[in-house]
């Protein structure tokens, strides 16, 4: 009955980069263990982005109430909601929104090894109760997405990314493993999801934590993403040429409850019952005891500038 919605990768600036040939991508930084909290902006403010009932509180506090932090046992990094204090009619719960200091443009490949995710970058788009990850692009009017090479078992929802076309719903593709997202994700000790931003197209990969390939697990300073096998979600630069359409990105971790996703009148009673934000945001705190990322690394790859 959790109510939120995650976004993971948005634009900040306008993209200056030759074009990708390689597939190589040698690793250029690396977000983990107790400097895994080092570099990034928290949002610090209501959520006034998707109109979300949750305040994005600022990193002081974040660590002081425990809502961003590093398990000193895991060492693994755990980006969460309120789920201990009583919220109060007309307020809003605590949660965290963070934004990478760097942006990383065509030409980069991002790792994210996850062992937990609030039950959903767009690499993750989940709300409420949902049991597959879906993934999606956002973009400006004509970008759309032919013959994508993907997995048989995923499922192209929409292929008009374009923010206009029905309420920015962008190009979707749901992934068809349930291990994907939710309890059986988190029940499957996570997995690795592997995001190419290529001038190409854009790719998504997710292995399951049983299925994880050496390609990965063999170098970890450089992913090969031509070993890696068809990914699971396929976005070609056919008709939506990504050097013009996506600027460089920024990593975002974002829980945030209710608002214009999850309580859209479409969306919020295929998994859910009630009303969003009397019925799970206030009161007690117990709805939300697994809404949290708990993230082992992050890494961003990047085609080396001299091989292009
Ligand atoms: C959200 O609020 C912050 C802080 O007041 C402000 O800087 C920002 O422009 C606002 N964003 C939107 C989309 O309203
Ligand atoms: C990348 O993987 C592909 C497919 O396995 C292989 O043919 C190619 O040689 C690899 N490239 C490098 C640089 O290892
Ligand atoms: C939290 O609130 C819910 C709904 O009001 C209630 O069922 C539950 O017992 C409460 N939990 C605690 C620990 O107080
Ligand atoms: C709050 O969430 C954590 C997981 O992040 C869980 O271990 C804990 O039991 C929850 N607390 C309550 C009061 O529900």
């Amino acid at each position: 009955m959790r109510a939120f919605a995650l976004l993971s990768v948005l634009a900040t600036e306008l993209p200056l980069l030759p074009p990708v040939t390689a597939t190589t991508y040698d690793l250029v930084k690396e977000y983990a263990g107790s400097t895994f909290f080092n570099d990034w902006t928290f949002y610090n403010n209501y959520d006034n982005l998707t109109n979300g009932d949750a305040i994005f509180v600022s990193a002081q506090v974040a660590a002081s109430s425990k809502l961003a932090y590093v398990d000193p046992t895991t060492n693994h990094a755990i980006i969460k909601v309120d789920n201990t204090s009583t919220v109060p009619y007309n307020d809003k719960r605590n949660t965290v929104r963070i934004t990478s200091n760097d942006a990383y443009g065509v030409g980069s490949v991002w790792i994210a090894d996850m062992q937990h995710l609030p039950y959903g970058i767009d690499t993750l788009e989940g709300v409420n109760l949902m049991t597959n990850n879906q993934m999606g692009l956002h973009t400006l009017p004509g970008c759309t997405i032919v013959n994508p090479s993907q997995a048989s078992t995923s499922q192209q929802q929409s292929s008009d990314c374009s923010y206009l076309t029905n309420s920015n719903q962008g190009c979707i593709v749901v992934d068809g493993n349930t291990d994907s997202y939710g309890q059986a994700f988190a029940a499957a000790g996570g997995g690795v999801f592997v995001t190419e931003f290529a001038t190409s197209g854009i790719s998504i990969w997710f292995f399951p934590r049983a299925s994880v390939p050496s390609a990965l697990t063999s170098n970890t300073n450089s992913v090969n993403t031509s070993a890696l096998g068809t990914p699971t979600g396929n976005w070609p630069s056919t008709n939506c040429l990504i050097d013009t359409y996506f600027s460089p990105q920024n990593l975002i971790f974002d829980i945030t409850l209710c608002g214009d996703f999850a309580a859209a009148p479409s969306i919020f009673p295929k998994t859910c019952s009630g009303v969003c934000y009397t019925d799970y945001v206030i009161g007690n705190g117990s709805n939300y005891a697994t809404a949290y990322f708990e993230v082992a690394s992050r890494k961003h790859n990047q085609r080396d500038k001299w091989n292009v």
